[in-house]
């Protein structure tokens, strides 16, 4: 399920590369490696998931679904699926967790409160709804489910602007880099790739049958380190010009895509990954910035919009 861009699209490629029969269900065309087919369909419109999937539902071995974000996502899903399945793989997300003095965090953390109403928090809420939902699920009828926590990622193609790009464009254009406070806040980040490859090395592993698994690599980096990274990656020396901390949390939007740079670094604990699937991440973060700004710089710049306005309040106001 998706499979048109980030990390669905490296799925995708990933499976095809590795020799798998892929059928993609989503709502936005891209150009597929050969021989994947594609079904038609906006799984968020009444029906559609039905009508596109059903006649298809004894065709797969394993699902995976990438676009997942509410249990009314799942819910068709288990239902035309279950029983018919070796493997049900849904993509969660590292921001189930809740803050914790102990790092690293691993899956054994306390996640948010399903109920939790604050609506800043409502993505990683409705991620713990959609794990406890399968959980409940593979109780009551043995649905073969794993679930992947995946941390933030960087790489090519990123679906907004705000994560590589807009690092990669200021850099190259010798904008200066706006970091809150010293920028010593840690963030763990994933190559898109390596988080594919994790996902195509579940097939066929009955060890990770009904587990959960924090998907992130095994580097970790600051704020600064990122930014000195992306610079490096770019070829330049970055210019970085510290916001003091009660000045950058007011910024809205972020002066920096990673919440951690204004609450406080996160680090997440991969041995449970490393040990029960045969997966080492490929990229470190010097090659995975490598990756993402050669992408970026053979055209990826021109896919997206650059809006400075933001960095130049906080700039003019900093005097
Ligand atoms: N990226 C991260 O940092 C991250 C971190 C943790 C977890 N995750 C999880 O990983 C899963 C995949 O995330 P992602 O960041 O790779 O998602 P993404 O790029 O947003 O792609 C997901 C889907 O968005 C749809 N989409 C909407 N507008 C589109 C457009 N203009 N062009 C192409 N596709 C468009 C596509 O599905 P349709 O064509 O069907 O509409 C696409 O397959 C999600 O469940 C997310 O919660 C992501």
């Amino acid at each position: 399920m998706g499979g048109n861009r980030y990390i669905g699209l490296c799925l995708v490629n990933e499976l095809a590369r590795n020799g798998h029969e892929v059928t993609v269900m989503n709502s936005h065309d891209v150009p597929l490696p050969t021989g994947v087919r594609r079904l038609h369909g906006d799984r968020q419109q009444p029906g559609v998931l039905r009508a596109v999937l059903e006649p298809h539902r004894d065709e797969f071995d394993a699902v995976f679904d990438n676009t997942a974000y509410e249990v009314k996502d799942l819910e068709p899903m288990v239902e035309m699926f279950a029983g018919r399945l070796q493997h049900f793989v849904f993509t969660s997300s590292s921001a189930v967790y809740r803050r914790s003095f102990v790092q690293p965090v691993r899956e054994t953390f306390r996640t948010h409160d399903p109920a939790d109403p604050d609506p800043r928090k409502s993505y990683g809420v409705n991620k713990v709804q959609c794990e406890q939902y399968l959980r409940w699920v593979r109780a009551e009828n043995g649905l073969p489910a794993t679930i992947l926590r995946v941390s933030h990622t960087l790489g090519p193609r990123s679906p907004v602007v705000t994560r590589d790009p807009i690092f990669f464009r200021r850099l190259e254009l010798g904008r200066p880099i706006l970091v809150p406070g010293d920028g010593f806040a840690f963030v763990h980040l994933i190559h898109v790739n390596d988080v594919a490859r994790l996902m195509v090395a579940l097939l066929g592993n009955p060890v990770v049958v009904g587990e959960t698994y924090t998907v992130a690599g095994t580097e970790v980096t600051s704020i600064l380190g990122a930014v000195e990274m992306m610079a490096r990656a770019v070829g330049v020396r970055p210019e970085i010009v510290h916001v003091p901390m009660d000045r950058a949390r007011r910024c809205q939007p972020p002066l920096i895509h990673w919440g951690e740079a204004v609450t406080g670094g996160v680090v997440l604990g991969v041995d449970k990954a490393l040990r029960d699937i045969d997966w080492v991440p490929e990229f470190g973060l010097e090659s995975g910035y490598q990756d993402s700004y050669d992408w970026f710089a053979a055209g990826g710049r021109d896919l997206y919009q650059y809006d400075f306005a933001g960095d130049d309040d906080v700039l003019a106001e900093m005097g």
